[in-house]
């Protein structure tokens, strides 16, 4: 089947969806995802980040959609044609449902443990505006506890359902879900029910904001001052491989290694996770190649040893090595 998005046309196989075609196509097309997520199974549908809008149905029928398809959930035909970033009423209408999102988001990025990694902050830099129309009181909520390694902040939830879709796939019985429905939905342990289960971890992993944080590295070092590593270890429950968050010798956090998408490329156990947090227990493979367009990336300098080593070579070529020897 082919399918054009904003001008690039590919082949796929049946089935796939608009979001998937984009994505083989690269990051330029692709449309943001908040509750998408590609390894967990029914996700997606919920946020509508990902809207685009088609302007061929296919070559059988030509006409375009009448509204906003989200992505996600939505199958190529042969022969479709869509807009993306290409359409600037679509991206005003993805202005909208971002603006919708953020209602009663907090704006507690200083303090956010998420802040540097957060899908919400990346979605409304690019796609938001700098002021809310909104007017009413915002949703509060007490912080609890789900479980005795994962704090729940209601308050920043965006109802993604993603940590709902990785209890009822990964663990062995879900313990939490959403109660309610509309502006009083939450995620809820119905009352204090703790989440303890081998894989209950991957809800941090997955949660595109800060709504579920780990007890274990809350408040203990902005993202960006971190130096993520790859490595592995035998494991009887996972596949053993993740990424160490070191701040100097110290391994400040263990999550799963994330794809370009930023989404796990395979899920752990809570062990690797919680319980070995000691270089000694893992095989280290070396540092995680970090997009210099993250944030994590600053700090760290690298890109700019080449910068250097290119500006002495230059000045030797110029005859200025002895420039500080100048009386
Ligand atoms: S807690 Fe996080 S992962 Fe769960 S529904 Fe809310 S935003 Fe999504
Ligand atoms: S990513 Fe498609 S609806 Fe949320």
């Amino acid at each position: 089947m082919k399918v054009t998005i904003d001008g690039k046309e590919i082949e796929v196989p049946k089935g796939t969806t608009i979001l998937e075609a984009a994505r083989m196509i690269g990051p330029e097309v692709a449309p943001p995802t908040m509750c998408y997520y590609s390894n967990l199974k029914t996700s997606g549908g919920y946020c509508r980040t990902c809207i685009v809008k088609v302007t061929k149905g296919s070559a059988q029928n030509p006409n375009p959609m009448p509204k906003p398809v989200v992505s996600c959930r939505t199958e190529v035909m042969d022969g479709m044609e869509v807009q993306n970033y290409t359409s600037p009423d679509l991206l005003e209408a993805r202005r909208g449902v971002v603006e919708f999102l953020l209602i009663n988001h907090p704006l507690d990025c200083p303090i956010c443990d998420q802040a540097g990694e957060c899908f919400l902050q990346d979605l409304s830099y690019n796609n938001g505006t700098e002021k809310t129309r909104y007017e009413f009181k915002r949703r509060e909520f007490e912080m609890i506890d789900i479980g005795d390694k994962i704090k729940l902040h209601m308050t920043r939830c965006i109802l993604c359902y993603r940590c709902v879709k990785v209890a009822e796939q990964l663990t062995n019985g879900r313990v939490h879900g959403v109660i309610n429905r509309g502006d009083v939905a939450e995620i809820s342990t119905y009352i204090t029910q703790a989440v303890d289960n081998d894989f209950s971890g991957n809800m941090i992993d997955v949660c595109p904001v800060g709504a579920l944080t780990d007890k274990t590295f809350r408040f203990k070092q902005r993202v960006w001052f971190t130096k993520p590593m790859d490595a592995h270890r035998n494991c009887d429950k996972c596949c053993g491989k993740v990424r160490l968050w070191y701040k100097g010798e110290e391994v400040l956090r263990v999550t799963a290694r994330k794809n370009k998408w930023d989404e796990s490329e395979e899920f752990i156990c809570n062990a690797c996770r919680f319980d070995h947090k000691k270089t000694a227990d893992w095989v280290i493979e070396g540092p995680t190649p970090i997009s210099h367009h993250s944030v994590i990336s600053q700090n760290h300098y690298e890109h700019l040893n080449a910068l250097k080593v290119d500006t002495l070579k230059r000045q030797k070529a110029l005859g200025f090595m002895n420039i500080d020897k100048r009386p």
